[in-house]
């Protein structure tokens, strides 16, 4: 992948700085260049400390003792190395190929990039043919009063270095911000989640194995699960359990839903997932949550029939393969994806490495739905156990949110009676010459009746049907008898 491991030759040199600008060249002498079968304008990869690395052109530089290789202070920050007199980098003659496009996000910008460092951005890379690698970090002047600009490649295409030429396409995007697809700590914790408590612990360690005790799984040679697919019908707290198990771990959570993925403008699909990927790695520890991950992950073309024939969804979904098994087996990453028909997800994306554990969110029993009528009334409403628990007994395939749904609607039409009774009230005492109530005179708190309740369920129809329960069901048993991920599904 990084072009430094395979057979090919390598040089070792003492790295010596030099005063320039020029953030894409390094220097060595004459008789070196041609020793090394490298003539001026060659590309090469760079390696520094550890396995940091760069790459650049070769020059010829009249100064430069043979044995050594002169580089700016930019391109010594690249390789994580401070050029003292015995610091050696070892270079890998290696052709870049044409970069189709790269992507650059400032890294010191004063917020947001403005047309002025766009232009300054394109006139770096002008008539320069300039190689880049991911993660290389680059100054531009960017122009009287503003100083100097870094910026950082964050993709290349093809990957992971190429040359900058006439035709390639500069994607310059603000500065990384994780708050845009972060969603903050703290917002929803277990406690949020009536029951489940199995699935919950499940859960928990899954990402603990992974972020906490990634080495001693290692020390086995068996990674831990790179990611889990939580399957169940609507709204039995899938989505809740992915947010709350980021909370619960402390670890920061990115959320991706797949049909937001698929309606991203045409051409990008692929550096989305990418992005995101990317921005996941650099957050490590964390979750990256797939929600509703059906949009993208349908049975592909050869493994079913229910892909989109090598469209949108097929490309990103290959691209969330790739980068899957792409993290290496010690990012800390752990991704959950989500979905309420597993009977149509392509069985590639729970394999060993993927989603290779699935944890059924299924839908809650009578004891449950008890738990949470309750928990959704609490709120500001009192409602009679003796009442609720005969509502319970009706509801059998209701999932949490359509519970929590009745209560909402039994909530209203409390308010509308109450308000109806004040105002009936106020006109019998308009009418008898008394004053008329102050606000709030008579505010109880509202108690929700037993028809109100009925009334709501009724509104409120069946909305999980037998079908549906049958589905996941299927999927359970096909799971136990270990024939899903075999494609069988
Ligand atoms: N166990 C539960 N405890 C508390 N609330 C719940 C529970 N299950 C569901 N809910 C309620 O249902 C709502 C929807 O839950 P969630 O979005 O997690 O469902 P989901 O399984 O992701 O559904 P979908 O498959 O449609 O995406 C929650 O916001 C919450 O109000
Ligand atoms: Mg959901």
């Amino acid at each position: 992948m990084d072009g430094t491991n395979e057979k090919q030759p390598s040089y070792e040199f003492i790295a010596d700085n030099v005063i320039n600008n020029d953030n894409s060249a390094v220097y060595l002498s004459k008789q070196t260049i041609e020793g090394s079968g490298l003539s001026p304008g060659s590309t090469v990869i760079i390696k520094g400390i550890k396995s940091h690395q760069t790459m650049c052109y070769v020059l010829a530089g009249d100064s430069c003792p043979d044995g050594h290789i002169q580089m700016n202070g930019v391109i010594q920050n690249n390789l994580h190395i401070c050029c003292n007199g015995a610091t050696t980098v070892t270079i890998y003659p290696r052709i870049a190929p044409r970069g189709t496009c790269i992507y650059v996000s400032p890294v010191t910008a004063p917020g947001v990039v403005n047309i002025l460092i766009k232009a300054n951005l394109q006139q770096y890379f002008e008539n320069r043919r300039r190689p880049v690698r991911i993660g290389d970090v680059f100054t531009v002047g960017a122009g009287a009063g503003v100083g100097h600009i870094e910026f950082q490649v964050i993709e290349t295409e093809p990957r992971p270095y190429c040359l900058v030429v006439h035709d390639t396409v500069i994607h310059c995007s603000n500065p990384i911000n994780h708050d845009e697809v972060e969603v903050s700590l703290g917002e929803i914790d277990y406690d949020d989640i009536c029951g489940l408590e199995s699935v919950k612990r499940e859960l928990k360690e899954l990402v603990e194995y992974r972020i906490k005790f990634s080495e001693k799984f290692l020390k086995f040679d068996t990674p831990p699960s790179r990611g889990v697919l939580l399957y169940g019908p609507p709204g039995c707290g899938k989505t809740l359990l992915a947010k709350a198990v980021a909370n619960e771990c402390h670890v920061k959570f990115f959320s991706i839903k797949g049909p937001e993925l698929l309606t991203m403008q045409s051409g990008t699909f692929g550096a989305n997932v990418r992005d995101a990927f990317r921005k996941a790695r650099q957050a490590a520890p964390c979750v990256l949550f797939f929600d509703e991950l059906d949009a993208i992950a349908k049975a592909r073309s050869g493994s079913g029939s229910a892909s989109d024939g090598g469209g949108p969804a097929d490309r990103i979904f290959n691209q969330i393969l790739t980068e899957m098994d792409g993290m290496g087996s010690m990012k800390n990453v752990f991704i959950i994806g989500a979905t309420n028909r597993p009977d149509i997800i392509d069985p590639d994306i729970l394999r060993s490495g993927r989603l290779d554990e699935l944890i059924y969110v299924p839908l809650p029993n009578d004891q449950l739905r008890l738990v949470i009528l309750k928990s959704a009334i609490r709120q500001s409403f009192t409602a009679k156990d003796d009442d609720l628990a005969v509502l319970v007994s009706g509801t059998k395939d209701y999932s949490g949110a359509n519970l929590v749904e009745i209560c909402q609607r039994a909530c209203k039409l409390t308010i509308k009676k109450l308000i109806r009774k004040e105002t009936n009230l106020d006109e019998e005492r308009q009418h008898s010459g008394e004053a008329p109530m102050e606000l709030g005179e008579s505010d109880p708190v509202p108690e929700i009746s037993l028809d109100h309740l009925k009334e709501a369920l009724e509104i409120a129809g069946r909305f999980v049907n037998k079908t549906n329960r049958d589905i996941y069901e299927n999927f359970e048993t096909l799971q136990q008898s270990g024939s899903a991920n075999s494609g069988r599904i």
